[in-house]
């Protein structure tokens, strides 16, 4: 245990303890007795914490996928161990990534395969952001050469590579989080914690606003790849198709060979935390609609879309997209029309997004949960619980079947969006049942273009 981190941590004077409490409420919009509460879980996490590896004791670490995103997971990583590889089959980033995370003297190897980074045993943790189409094989190589893995959402591009990460994850023993760092803000965190206890009567619905996506096409035919792009690779499982810089910008996310549009996106982080909220593993039916459709020759996800899952205990989730005009659609009002979560309850509801967290009445939120209420799992910062948990070994707050489960949401509403139909699904088995079922198990899983498989490099 780090002595010097445990004894600052309990130098703080009542006086003070009180003066940081007032300001923190005042900034995080969080009632007071939240924010005492943690003040206290933190001092004994400090107490229990694994204690901090010495400077000869850092894990190394690769990233692969040195996109904007990586980029971002590489630089928390970095303060917890050092950067000694980064991979990206796109050499302009590459070299972006390189000069980032070059210094005192020290320059990550360069990589345009992540089979190689694999072998190496110097490499402890991979951080990994790339195209959701390349997620699940990367985590199953990762996980095979018995490396924890800090792997972005959503975890899957299909139902059935989540069943096989989470065996790989779990066969190799290796520690995984998923990048839905919305469990790591306690505001996300109180606000399910209530829900679970009640407080706002019965759950009895879950809305969901998530950005809309980009529209836009039909796109210029005959472009070429550019000299630093191995477009082949970039592709990995997902169809031959002729190179459009559309495809593989960070617009991917707008294409359903490679990710699931506004569903997945910020459905991924907003799906999980409605889960959370509800506490169960999965829901028992879904339907959806496109409300605009893509134009022909352009992206090939919706930009604008409803949904309506039903979980058991009649609790109804709506997922709907905003109307921000944005086109990542960072809007966020406090009204319940836009981008976040609001728990309807039989007495009460509870607003939450990323910029705070409101209720129906003031006392939902101020009146403290009682010592034997529900408590969930408690994470301040996501990169920093991944590393705690790579010394202790225990599950982070986004461990592997969460990120499979949550995803799972996203999966399902976009099976309901592309056949048009409904179906009801059965969550233990992960399979739809009775009418249309043939028809929606067909989603399940794809096929991967050869010679991609899930033994590729695993
Ligand atoms: N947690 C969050 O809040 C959050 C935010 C943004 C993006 N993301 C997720 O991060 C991932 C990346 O998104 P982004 O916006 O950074 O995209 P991006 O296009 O900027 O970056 C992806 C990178 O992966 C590289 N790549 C593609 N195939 C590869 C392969 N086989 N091997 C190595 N590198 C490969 C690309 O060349 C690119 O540099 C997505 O899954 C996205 O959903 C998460």
């Amino acid at each position: 245990m780090n002595q010097k981190f445990q004894n600052k941590s309990f130098q703080i004077t009542r006086r003070s303890f009180l003066a940081k409490c007032t300001v923190a409420v005042a900034a995080t919009g969080l009632p007071l007795w939240v924010i005492r509460q943690d003040a206290a879980l933190a001092a004994e996490a400090a107490t229990n914490a694994p204690g901090m590896p010495s400077p000869n004791d850092r894990p190394g670490i690769a990233l692969i996928g040195c996109g904007g995103q990586g980029t971002g997971d590489a630089m928390n990583a970095s303060g917890y161990g050092d950067i000694l590889a980064l991979c990206d089959v796109n050499q302009q980033h590459l070299n972006n990534a390189v000069r980032r995370f070059s210094m005192d003297g020290k320059t990550p190897d360069k990589y345009t395969d992540f089979r190689k980074v694999m072998e190496r045993d110097d490499i402890h943790i991979i951080v990994q952001a790339t195209p959701d189409h390349w997620h699940t094989l990367i985590n199953i190589a990762a996980a095979t050469a018995k490396k924890d893995v800090y792997g972005e959402k959503p975890l899957t591009l299909t139902i059935d590579e989540g069943k096989h990460v989470v065996k790989a994850v779990r066969e190799n023993k290796i520690v995984f989080q998923t990048g839905t760092q919305q469990r790591s803000d306690r505001r996300f965190r109180l606000a399910c914690e209530l829900v679970r206890n009640g407080r706002i009567g019965k759950l009895q619905e879950v809305d969901v606003w998530v950005p809309g996506g980009l529209r836009a096409g039909p796109f210029q035919t005959g472009q070429v790849p550019p000299p630093t792009l191995n477009f082949d690779y970039w592709l990995g499982q997902a169809p031959q198709v002729e190179y459009m810089h559309e495809r593989c910008d960070n617009t991917f996310r707008w294409w359903w060979d490679y990710a699931g549009g506004p569903v997945t996106d910020w459905g991924a982080h907003h799906n999980d935390i409605a889960r959370w909220g509800i506490g169960q593993d999965g829901p028992i039916s879904v339907e959806a609609t496109v409300i605009t459709p893509p134009i022909p020759g352009g992206y090939t996800t919706p930009s604008e879309y409803s949904a309506t899952l039903m979980w058991a205990n009649d609790v109804k989730q709506v997922v709907r997209t905003t109307l921000d005009d944005s086109p990542f659609g960072q809007i966020l009002k406090p009204d319940g029309q836009r981008n976040g979560i609001k728990f309807i309850g039989s007495d009460a509801w509870i607003w939450v997004n990323r910029d705070g967290i409101s209720a129906s009445k003031d006392e939902i939120l101020t009146d403290p949960l009682p010592d034997n209420a529900i408590r969930l799992e408690v994470s301040r910062n996501h990169m920093g619980n991944f590393m705690d948990c790579v010394r202790s070994r225990k599950d982070p707050v986004a461990k592997v079947e969460d990120g499979h489960r949550s995803a799972v949401v996203g999966h399902l509403i976009i099976v309901a969006l592309r056949s048009g139909k409904k179906f009801t699904w059965d969550p233990a088995k992960e399979i739809f049942t009775g009418e249309g079922a043939a028809e929606g198990n067909t989603y399940l899983a794809r096929e991967m273009r050869k010679p991609y498989n899930y033994d590729f490099a695993g």
